[in-house]
């Protein structure tokens, strides 16, 4: 029996941190039981804002890895797949470009609010097809579901429009609908309090902090409270964190019933005791993280890529053929094939003369 297969990944474009992990590693490394996973590091992605920087996009690459085989992304079970390695994404993009109303992709709420961050306002040509492009990760290694964070799913359904699209068009039945697979927690707040957890507004807690920065920046958390006898907001980031990351609910529920009446107990308290077990869940990641640290790591990281892309190749390849048969771009029409034999013999039996 096949086994339903995942596909998702991330853009190199920094380390991993807590929003990760409860938005989408946790149901990555969950599911590698039962489906068969690929997991894509989107390094030509990268390229779309950082095109002069191709070493910090290389480094970048190889953190993301340690991160993957850190948090328990199991390369025994699962296949890495660099982007850059697989060939057949870049043709599948330009076919299902075709494919897409250029005002449809324009359109994609998550590319609306990049591109109207004003950091973007020069963006490359290339920058609005990255969502053309994370539909051909998907579609080519025919993923039926697809575990990220809420801001990618508006591009999985423009995923799941042009798949349809193609079929209606070509048929072939080539690729699943995938479905999207939230995580636990939709929207992490960073450690301002405010804004969603993100590396480049500098309110990240990283998988990879060692437990006196995760202390260090627990403490400067802000909760906007003046004293212990203040009343809290049980639904502030602080409380965000604890209800993540503490194992025991019934704890959590007593901290917050207390904090909301201002019962003398301190920020600060509540803050150690989070930061705690953060720690405890990021512990078992430093671990593994450490057997891929340095040089050494590094090479084994790179050779792990390669081998995997072979696989990842095999599965891609054999979309690519698929799709350009439905679209008779490789000029054998399949059910020709068998009346075309037909014909040959039916020539070939005719009495001659
Ligand atoms: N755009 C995603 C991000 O920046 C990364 C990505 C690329 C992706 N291709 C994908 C995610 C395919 C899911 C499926 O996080």
């Amino acid at each position: 029996m096949t086994r339903p297969r995942i596909l998702t990944g991330d853009t190199p474009t920094g380390r991993l941190h807590l929003g990760h992990l409860v938005g989408s590693l946790e149901n990555r490394v969950r599911l590698q039981d039962d489906h068969e996973c690929y997991f894509l590091i989107a390094n030509v992605h990268a390229f779309t804002t950082r095109a002069e920087h191709p070493h910090d996009i290389r480094r970048d690459t190889i953190e993301i890895v340690r991160d993957y085989l850190a948090v328990g992304i199991d390369p025994a079970r699962s296949t890495l797949v660099l982007q850059s390695e697989v060939r057949a994404i870049p043709e599948l993009t330009f076919l299902l470009a075709m494919l897409l109303p250029f005002q449809r992709v324009m359109r994609n709420p998550t590319l609306k609010a990049e591109l109207a961050d004003k950091q973007l306002d020069q963006h490359s040509f290339g920058f609005p097809l990255y969502t053309v492009g994370q539909c051909a990760d998907i579609l080519a290694f025919r993923a039926h579901l697809v575990p990220v964070g809420e801001d990618q799913a508006a591009t999985i359904e423009m995923c799941r429009e042009v798949a349809r699209r193609f079929e209606r068009l070509y048929g072939g039945a080539v690729f699943p609908i995938p479905d999207v697979l939230l995580g636990r927690v939709a929207r992490l707040p960073g450690t301002d309090g405010v804004n969603k957890m993100s590396k480049s507004l500098g309110n990240a807690i990283f998988l990879s902090d060692t437990r006196a920065e995760i202390h260090r920046k627990m403490r400067a958390l802000r909760t906007g409270r003046s004293s212990m006898t203040t009343p809290g907001d049980p639904e502030n980031a602080l409380f965000q964190y604890a209800r993540a990351f503490m194992p025991d609910a019934h704890r959590v529920r007593e901290l917050a019933d207390r904090y909301a009446r201002g019962d003398h107990i301190g920020d600060g308290a509540i803050k150690a005791e989070v930061a705690d077990a953060i720690d405890v869940a990021l512990a078992p990641m430093r671990e593994r993280r450490a057997i891929y640290d340095g040089p050494r790591g590094e090479a084994m990281i790179v050779e792990l890529l390669h081998a995997h892309a072979r696989h990842a190749n095999a599965t891609a390849d054999e979309t690519l053929a698929s799709v350009k048969a439905a679209m008779h771009l490789d000029l054998r029409p399949v059910p020709a094939v068998a009346h075309l034999d037909a014909a040959r013999e039916a020539i070939a039996a005719a009495p001659s003369g």
